[in-house]
């Protein structure tokens, strides 16, 4: 498949490899391609770069992977008639970073990050994904201690939701654990505060979570 990538930090271009070595093409999309040079030259032939609406008219399925602050302002350039009707994987998380770090929770419940990109987009299919680890272990997640652990995801379309589970167990996840629809979206954004305050506190940013079931 063609997945377009609206983000060129590490998580746009760690997923961008990632979907690369599960067989699909990538575009990265971003306002500075030159930015990208030695990525591009990393990934091969099957991975290009180009403006927001480049990826996102060239994807057929969308990750959004912006700062938050300017997560509005990428999607209006990435234009709304590109991402109709498509699946969009959300990893933002709603972060406020004006006080320095670590950085706020910047929305309420009710009005989640994921919720906010499924108003802007109302007829492209949103799923919540991935914003609860490290940019690094989204595409390896085996890990040597503790065991392997969850990926939660959250959205109102079903099939929307299967793709997801598959590319990730693709990925190499074995745990994905659908929470329901895009409201769940803020409780998988207040989740990730925890692991980023867990990252500043103890300077660890490999950690992961871990579901345990009797
Ligand atoms: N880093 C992680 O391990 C991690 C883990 C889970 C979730 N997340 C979340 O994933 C998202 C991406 O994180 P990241 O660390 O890869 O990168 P980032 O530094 O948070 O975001 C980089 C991207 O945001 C775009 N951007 C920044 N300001 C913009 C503006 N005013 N208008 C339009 N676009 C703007 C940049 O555009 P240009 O390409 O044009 O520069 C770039 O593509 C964030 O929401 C983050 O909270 C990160």
């Amino acid at each position: 498949m063609k997945i377009g990538i609206i983000g060129s930090g590490v998580v746009g271009q760690q997923l961008g490899l990632g979907f690369l070595r599960i067989g699909h093409e990538v575009k990265i999309g971003t306002r500075d391609t030159l930015k990208l040079t030695e990525w591009k030259q990393k990934a091969g032939a099957n991975a290009s770069v180009g403006s927001f609406a480049d990826a996102a008219a060239f994807g057929e399925v969308i990750i959004l992977a912006t700062l938050w602050g300017g997560t509005k302002s990428a999607i209006e350039s990435a234009e709304k008639d590109n991402l109709k009707n498509k699946i969009l994987i959300d990893i933002t998380n709603p972060l406020d970073f004006s006080q320095g770090v670590p950085p706020k929770f910047a929305v309420e419940i009710g009005n989640s990050g994921g919720e906010q990109v499924q108003k802007w987009l109302p007829d492209t299919k949103v799923v919540k994904a991935f914003n609860t680890i490290s940019a690094y272990i989204m595409i390896s997640p085996v890990r040597e201690e503790g065991g392997d652990p969850d990926l939660f995801i959250a959205g109102n379309d079903e099939n929307a939701k299967k793709q997801v589970t598959q590319f990730a167990a693709q990925l190499g996840w074995k745990s994905i654990v659908d929470m329901g629809d895009i409201s769940q979206s803020y409780w998988l954004e207040a989740f990730a505060m925890l692991w980023i305050q867990y990252g500043f506190k103890f300077n660890n940013w490999t950690h992961a979570f871990k579901l345990m079931k009797k």
